[in-house]
């Protein structure tokens, strides 16, 4: 074992600063004196963007894999599958001469507007943490890093680089925060990217708040931070923050602000060599098992891509059983330029050099006499009428017809976000001609994000398949001709519009960007709103059926210390196998605090074949049925009853059973004059001693009329004490005394009256 403290005490000052920062674009700097080697980190998420500096064109990335990316994946809710990918992707790393693989991408889809939300993962957090816990420990399984990104509420790409995201500490640590400390505490990435915006005001790279006394303290966080690339504000604080490896390279310039820094005791070099051996730790565990360079597995991994587009794509709609289509007997159309030429990934920092793309025209014809018609031009605004009446015409004479559409890359990318929810124009037409001369219509989508669909009620089927990578083609025909089963699930939900969306008034904001909606993001929103939406969260169809039964809990009646199991069986009733994900969602119903109808708990997927049945265990614990809770700067779970739900979508809720949590904390509470009447009902205590000053109430305020009490009691919830003493309604003593009973309960010291 290399003993990295002594290894930093012989280390110069301007050295270790130097360490604190990246060789160039890509690598971090060696020490050669020392035997300190530089290592790689490549992109990531979803296949390599390895960039071969010694070659003629540097800018050009090698060719690699290109998985479906995050969106699609994110559907399969399949931990194995993710972490299959992550063990794929860490053995090309391996092969590569890569250290770090910078993924996953973890941010919150809070908007369907953000233009990277097809590298993202989910509305849900507890979802994005799950899977990208598996992700990491597949990728980390091979001794390779990741870089988990980007950290934190980097949920936009409008002014991503200077812009705050302002929102309330609950909402950080209940929506935007979750994947990433599932991703800490179940995998321990080597290391964490932090986002370019700023958190509350304060750049995400020199957020102490988030980079030390979360990640590290509360969360233990083991590995070293790395800037997001050019993310880096004032390197000196962002070091005292715990921010420690700066990419990419700022050629020296911060390197001597460092060194500056120390030498004038603004900086501590405890805090430097800190950074430093976070850094050397990670560079060594990588760089002492050092990999043999092979070329990638080209061929290989190209099969796992098109599995894991498979388990990903999901079957929207399915009305009249139009899919899976026949291979021979019928005449079937293909129609969008999509079909020949798929949109598999986004742009930008994500992009995959890939050579292998198979369209799913070519995989057809395999298998099918397939007709086609380009329909419209991919990035095209104007529709051509020439392309269209070509469609028309072949459609008009098929019995089916499959139109692929999907948004241009153009529409939604890093670096910018989209201006609305809609696919091109032509596309639309194109969908609404269609549908005039044809009652057998199955619409395949290729895009990132969610999409407006006018047409909706007029297509028989609907197959998602976000960019699903280069078998993206392959396996849409798998699908659409029942060579596999669909099984995906919707990460996210699908609103009719964009004014429905939960931030419509806010997004994007520009210096600052006002999270007002708090938690309510995604369902959490459109379920508490009573919203209508075109596919809920967690929907996805089947070509068999399942039916639930037996949802059983291990207690009814537990502390906020217990942990209480929920069984649920599930059979397939269809008449071929398939894959159900088994979705367990818990409400609130205690009222409490403002929380939303329900929230995703846990998940599983199982595969059925025709009669077969499966019980599925879910454990539940404090976390489970906790809100975070400002006051007490921590997560609580009111007593009350609480529903635990087992459903196929968060809108297809099967099977539900009740249990009653006590609460074993008591909320930091010091009552004071200003204590507001309900404030004190809240605690029964405070009832107790307020209860019985009521008819004194009724009779001092009101003047003895005949007031019901629970009346009396709903006009005088909001008002402070004093304000009821100076009605004349309670005495001076009766009213210390009130306060009095209540804080002696909560260790509260004597006519403690702070001012609210
Ligand atoms: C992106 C990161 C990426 C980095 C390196 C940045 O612009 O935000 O996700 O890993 O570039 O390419």
């Amino acid at each position: 074992m290399r003993n990295i403290d002594e290894l930093i005490s012989e280390l110069t000052l301007e050295e270790k600063a130097g360490l604190c920062s990246g060789a160039d674009f890509w690598h971090t700097k060696a020490v050669e004196r020392l035997g300190i080697p530089d290592v790689m980190v490549s992109d990531g998420p979803h296949g390599l963007r390895t960039q071969d500096l010694s070659s003629q064109n540097p800018n050009e990335s090698i060719q690699a894999v290109c998985f479906p990316a995050a969106c699609a994946t994110a559907c399969s809710f399949d931990r194995e599958l993710l972490e299959e990918m992550g063990e794929a992707l860490g053995e090309e790393c391996r092969r590569a001469g890569v250290s770090v693989l910078l993924g996953p991408a973890v941010n919150i889809k809070r908007s369907p507007l953000c233009g990277r939300n097809f590298e993202y993962v989910s509305e849900d957090p507890y979802l994005a943490g799950e899977l990208s816990a598996a992700y990491i420990n597949g990728v980390q399984s091979k001794n390779i890093g990741t870089s988990i990104k980007h950290f934190a509420t980097n949920s936009q790409e409008h002014r991503r680089m200077t812009c705050s995201s302002d929102m309330s500490e609950r909402t950080l640590r209940e929506i935007y925060l979750p994947a990433f400390e599932t991703a800490v505490k179940k995998a321990q990435p080597w290391t964490v990217m932090c986002c370019y915006n700023r958190i509350n005001g304060v750049y995400g790279s020199e957020n102490k708040h988030t980079l030390t006394e979360i990640l590290r303290d509360e969360w233990g966080f083991e590995g070293y931070v790395m800037s997001d690339w050019g993310a880096v504000n004032d390197r000196v604080e962002g070091l005292a923050a715990g921010l420690d490896l700066e990419m990419p390279s700022s050629k020296g310039v911060n390197d001597a602000k460092i060194v500056e820094a120390v030498k004038s005791g603004k900086l501590s070099g405890s805090v430097l060599d800190k950074a430093v051996k976070r850094i050397l730790e990670k560079v060594f565990k990588y760089a002492d098992e050092l990999p043999e360079k092979m070329p990638l597995d080209i061929q290989g991994d190209h099969e796992k891509a098109r599995r894991f587009a498979r388990e990903s794509i999901v079957l929207l709609k399915n009305d009249s059983g139009s899919l899976p289509l026949p291979e021979r007997s019928i005449e079937i159309a293909f129609i969008g330029e999509f079909a020949e030429n798929p949109r598999i990934q986004g742009g930008g920092s994500s992009h995959i050099n890939t050579k292998t793309t198979v369209s799913a025209l070519e995989a057809a014809e395999k298998i099918s006499d397939v007709h086609y018609a380009k329909g419209f031009d991919r990035e095209s605004g104007e529709t051509d009428p020439n392309l269209l009446s070509e469609a028309t015409d072949l459609a008009s004479k098929c019995d089916a017809t499959v139109i692929f559409a999907g948004l241009p890359d153009s529409f939604e990318s890093e670096g910018y976000d989209r201006r609305h929810m809609k696919l091109p124009d032509p596309q639309n037409e194109l969908i609404e001609k269609i549908c005039d001369v044809s009652d057998n219509v199955i619409v395949v989508l290729h895009n990132g994000s969610p999409v407006e669909m006018p047409w909706a009620e007029r297509v028989n089927a609907i197959v998602e398949l976000y960019l699903c990578g280069e078998a993206a083609g392959e396996a849409a025909v798998d699908i659409l001709f029942g060579k596999a089963n669909p099984c995906g699930k919707l990460a996210e939900t699908f609103p009719k519009k964009l004014s429905d969306t939960p931030c419509y008034l806010t997004y994007p904001g520009n210096e600052h960007a006002e999270y007002s909606e708090g938690v309510f993001v995604g369902y959490r929103y459109y379920e508490k709103k009573e919203q209508d939406v075109l596919f809920p969260f967690g929907h996805g169809l089947s070509y068999t059926t399942f039916e639930y039964s037996d949802l059983t809990l291990s207690c009814g009646d537990i502390t906020d210390n217990d942990t209480v199991t929920a069984s649920v069986t599930v059979t397939n009733t269809g008449s071929c196998s398939g894959k159900e994900v088994v979705q367990l969602y818990v409400a609130d119903n205690t009222g409490f605090a403002k929380r939303p109808v329900k929230e995703l708990k846990g998940f599983e997927k199982i595969c059925l074949d025709p009669g077969e049945s499966k019980t599925v265990t879910f454990t539940l614990n404090k976390r489970s049925f906790s809100y975070y809770n400002e006051e007490l700067g921590d997560w609580y779970a009111p007593t009350g009853k609480y529903t635990v739900m087992a459903g196929s979508s968060s809108a297809d809720i099967r099977l539900s059973a009740e249990l009653k949590l006590t609460a074993t904390v008591k909320l930091p509470f010091v009552a004071h004059e200003n204590t507001t009447f309900d404030e004190f009902m809240d605690y029964p205590e405070g009832k107790e001693a307020l209860d019985i000053l009521l008819p004194n109430v009724a009779g001092g305020m009101l003047g003895g009329d005949n007031f019901e009490i629970e009346a009396i009691r709903a006009m005088v919830n909001g008002m402070p004490l004093r304000q009821i003493r100076s009605f004349g309604g309670i005495t001076d003593e009766q009213m210390y005394a009130a306060i009095e009973s209540l804080n002696k309960n909560f260790g509260g010291s004597k006519w403690q009256i702070p001012r609210k």
